[in-house]
């Protein structure tokens, strides 16, 4: 397997506090690694340096051996490199489907957007299509965005980015604010689009029944470090994860 990221020695503080204090993190491609830690970790912070939301203080990021440290969002977003937020980004006055037509078009622009092989399903109307399908979005597709339901709206937001097909894709709780069926549902659908289009993923979660699921391999981030990173059954067991990470969220 290749890395699709490296990041070296990454440092971010916020006054007296370390958000980041030495990250050195490697992400394989095709993989799906879960990023777990309590409230105010650095595990947002960490996205935000990846996709050029936040400039490190010091410290390297290459995605795909390239150095794209204190690049734009839109100069790593055009790499291939997507994510969804906290709170999702969507355009509140406007519809699912204008939504996701906004989203394939920014996406059909990028030089490194791939093509799907059969050439039928290439036009932006069939992409559309095939994404408000799989996202079980249909009956959703004439409502304005401001008016979904939290899970839906997370879903939209996720369809967004998955339309301009990343090769990375970031997202920061995605199952945050639903109700506990609704979030495998969710994380159903998520799971099957990005398996089938070979997507690395790195997923913030503090539902651990959603992390043991859905990953292979967990990082576990406290005070801005690294504090546990490897097969998820084994992170999940490891007393000082146990000690400083589950104690608090179950
Ligand atoms: N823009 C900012 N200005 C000042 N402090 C910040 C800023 N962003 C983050 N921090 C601080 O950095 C630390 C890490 O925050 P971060 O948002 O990365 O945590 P998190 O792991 O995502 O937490 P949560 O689970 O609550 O989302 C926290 O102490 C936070 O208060
Ligand atoms: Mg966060």
């Amino acid at each position: 397997m290749t890395a699709v990221l490296r990041t070296k020695n990454l440092l971010k503080n916020f006054g007296a506090v370390k958000a980041a204090d030495n990250l050195n993190i490697t992400l394989e491609s095709d993989t799906t690694v879960g990023l777990i830690g309590s409230n105010g970790a650095g595990k947002t912070t960490f996205l935000n340096m990846v996709t050029g939301y936040l400039t490190p203080d010091h410290g390297t990021i290459y995605f795909e051996n390239e150095n794209i440290t204190g690049k734009s969002p839109r100069d790593i977003t055009r790499r291939g490199v997507y994510r969804s937020f906290q709170i999702p980004q969507v355009f509140n006055t406007m519809t699912v489907k204008e939504n996701l037509e906004i989203s394939v078009s920014i996406g059909m622009n990028q030089p490194n957007y791939t093509k799907h092989i059969d050439e039928t399903v290439n036009n932006e109307s069939s992409i559309i299509k095939n994404s408000l399908q799989k996202f079980k979005l249909e009956e959703y597709q004439e409502k304005v965005a401001s008016q979904l339901p939290e899970g839906t709206r997370k879903l939209l937001d996720i369809s967004m980015a998955l339309v301009m097909k990343p090769k990375l894709l970031l997202l920061d709780e995605p199952t945050s604010g639903v109700s506990a069926e609704e979030k495998f549902n969710i994380m159903d659908m998520v799971m099957n689009a990005v398996r089938s289009e070979k997507i690395a993923v790195l997923f913030v979660e503090h539902d651990m029944e959603i992390i043991k699921r859905y990953t292979d391999r967990t990082l576990a981030f406290f005070n801005g470090r690294v504090i546990a990173d490897g097969l998820t059954n084994e992170v999940l067991n490891q007393e000082n994860v146990i000690e400083n990470i589950l104690g608090s969220s179950i």
